[in-house]
């Protein structure tokens, strides 16, 4: 299976969703519950075919797509494959669809949904082929954990909407949430850690590729990123 994360080339690309017009229009609450009521309710899928020029391009998945950048540089750098974001921040989600009609953008989309609820009913089986997971909140108290979008559930209904040996990629800058991450895939009989069951990836494992917003910023503070590669079996 091919892979849209690595091998950035030099392709001249625009990078920057300011919110600005984002916080003039509402404020953007910097985390919301994803266990909260009002997050509960699984959104419809749209008509697929009608939200991407090409559906029949491969599919990448970004799950907590935030300001969208990583996404909108990806679907300029690979043209040949369609990019969705999932975001539970409504105002993000609408300023980053506004910015892809902007330039114009066709293999690309953002959803605003908790990725949790609505992930099963989105896709069918077989439609996805590359999911990235980077720097997902970290709820850091015990009784919040619950509330990290990678649970098990989420990795079956991953397994389920992945193709065969579409590839997984995880990254966060907190040990304990990278390892929890890990461990859901890694307890999966679906998917396959590239690093060795147990293990995080090594630079030599994973691929390089453009850093997300939050990767930027842990970079340029010196801080260790912890991260994990898997296949669907
Ligand atoms: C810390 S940010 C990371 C953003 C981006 N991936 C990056 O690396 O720069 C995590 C994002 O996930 C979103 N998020 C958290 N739980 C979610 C859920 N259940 N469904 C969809 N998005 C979620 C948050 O609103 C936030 O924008």
């Amino acid at each position: 299976m091919q892979n849209s994360f690595s091998q950035p080339n030099s392709v001249e690309i625009v990078s920057n969703i300011s919110n600005e017009n984002v916080s003039k229009r509402a404020r953007v609450r910097e985390h919301v519950n994803p266990l909260a009521k009002k997050y509960s309710v699984a959104i419809a899928p749209p008509v697929w075919t009608e939200t991407y020029v090409d559906w029949s391009k491969p599919l990448s998945l970004d799950i907590g797509s935030a300001r969208g950048r990583y996404i909108l540089q990806m679907a300029q750098l690979k043209p040949d494959w369609n990019f969705l974001g999932l975001e539970i921040r409504e105002p993000l989600v609408d300023r980053c669809n506004e910015v892809r009609d902007e330039l114009g953008l066709t293999n690309l989309h953002y959803i605003f949904c908790n990725a949790n609820v609505s992930l099963a009913g989105l896709l069918t089986k077989g439609s996805l082929h590359e999911v990235t997971i980077q720097f997902p909140d970290p709820w850091f108290k015990r009784r919040q954990q619950k509330r990290r979008a990678v649970q098990p559930e989420l990795v079956a209904t991953l397994a389920e909407l992945l193709v065969t040996d579409a590839p997984i990629f995880l990254q966060s800058d907190i040990f304990e949430v990278a390892e929890d991450m890990r461990q859901h895939f890694d307890a999966n009989e679906s998917f396959i850690n590239l690093a060795g069951a147990g293990s995080f990836a090594d630079e030599n494992t994973f691929p390089e590729h453009i850093p997300t917003e939050r990767e930027n910023s842990v970079i340029s503070q010196g801080l260790p990123i912890y991260r994990a590669y898997f296949k669907r079996k």
